[in-house]
């Protein structure tokens, strides 16, 4: 991305590039771990980790480079002979709609409310609109109050929350008897999909990197989950014999394994919490991940033993 003279106006000294992988990796590592230090865990962390192996391995870097939603690309303001600021922006294209995600927003404690953040963004924001951006989007966790107020400035409007939500390993509850948990059944997928497609927006497909079709019954799912070397287990729960909810684990090998919770707003509290409580006790101690829209299913994650990790505000504005 060609960097723009950018017209700057609280900010008198700084100034603002396009990021250069080869030569600014290391630097921005260093930004990212500073002003993410109180979350440093899932994206920010991944993103440092993979900028310093990336820094340290050109081989791997030009890999990276070819992988057109590898968070390469973007803009830093430059300080003071350093780096001081970052703004990522990833293109996805997916069913004809080129879409622009802004991330990695982050200034260096030290020069903070001088308006470099505006800038950073109001720039990414320009850049992917001149590369037909269909639509721009963006996660803040919902404790970052500041961060909401700057991109709602910047004309970008509240879409969803979505909670996060990961097991208390040291804590499992015991299992509710009147609810009866099956292995998933065939006739159960018509009724898991119409409850998934609800529970996950198909707007934000593009990055959940998953098809949830993927959990579909048959040969072929299965044969091709087992080609991307993909671990399937589903469950039912049903309570006087009616299906209440269904729930799904994959694994791909890659950190954290997901659970897909199926259900609808009247699923009875007991069988999803025995739903739940079920999969734990056959997953053991892996690092489960579950994401759902924020207040679904709170009081029965929280009595399978679930703590909420973030909730994450996804914020969108319009494109070219
Ligand atoms: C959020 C962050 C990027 C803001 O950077 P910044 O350069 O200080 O922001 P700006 O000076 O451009 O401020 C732009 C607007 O954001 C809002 N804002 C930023 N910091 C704020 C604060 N501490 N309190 C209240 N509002 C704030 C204001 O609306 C501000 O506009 P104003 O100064 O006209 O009132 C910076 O605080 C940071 O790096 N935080 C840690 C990383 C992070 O949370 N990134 C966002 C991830 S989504």
């Amino acid at each position: 991305m060609a960097s723009l003279p950018v017209p700057v106006q609280t900010v008198a000294a700084g100034r603002l590039r396009a990021m250069n992988a080869w030569r600014d990796l290391y630097q921005v590592a260093d930004l990212i771990e500073v002003c993410f230090a109180r979350s440093m865990e899932g994206e920010s962390a991944l993103y440092a980790r993979e900028m310093r192996r990336a820094a340290r391995a050109p081989a791997w870097l030009r890999l990276l480079e070819g992988v057109s939603s590898a968070p390469l690309h973007g803009f830093v303001w430059e300080e003071d002979g350093k780096i001081v600021g970052n703004v990522s922006v990833i293109p996805f294209y997916y069913r004809r709609r080129r879409i622009f995600l802004i991330a990695n927003v982050a200034v260096h404690p030290q020069y903070r409310r001088r308006g470099i953040a505006r800038a950073l963004t109001t720039h990414a924001m320009k850049q992917a609109r001149r590369q037909g951006a269909d639509e721009l989007w963006l996660n803040v966790r919902e404790d970052n109050p500041q961060a909401v107020r700057l991109y709602a400035d910047l004309g970008f409007w509240e879409h969803s929350r979505r909670t996060q939500w990961r097991p208390d390993l040291s804590f499992l509850p015991s299992f509710p008897s009147v609810v009866q948990v099956v292995p998933r059944r065939p006739e159960h997928w018509p009724q898991q999909r119409a409850w998934l497609q609800h529970l996950h927006p198909p707007e934000l497909a593009w990055y959940r990197n998953w098809d949830l079709n993927h959990l579909a019954p048959g040969l072929f799912h299965r044969l091709r989950l087992f080609l991307s070397d993909v671990s399937v287990q589903q469950w039912s729960a049903l309570k006087d014999g009616t299906l209440q909810a269904v729930l799904a684990w994959t694994s791909s090998g890659l950190g954290h394994d997901m659970l897909w919770l199926a259900l609808r707003s009247d699923s009875a509290l007991d069988a999803v919490t025995g739903l739940l409580i079920h999969a734990r006790s056959v997953l053991g101690r892996r690092t489960l991940l579950l994401e759902q829209p924020a207040g679904v299913a709170e009081e029965a994650l929280r009595m399978a033993g679930f703590v909420p990790h973030r909730t994450l505000i996804w914020m969108q504005a319009a494109g070219a």
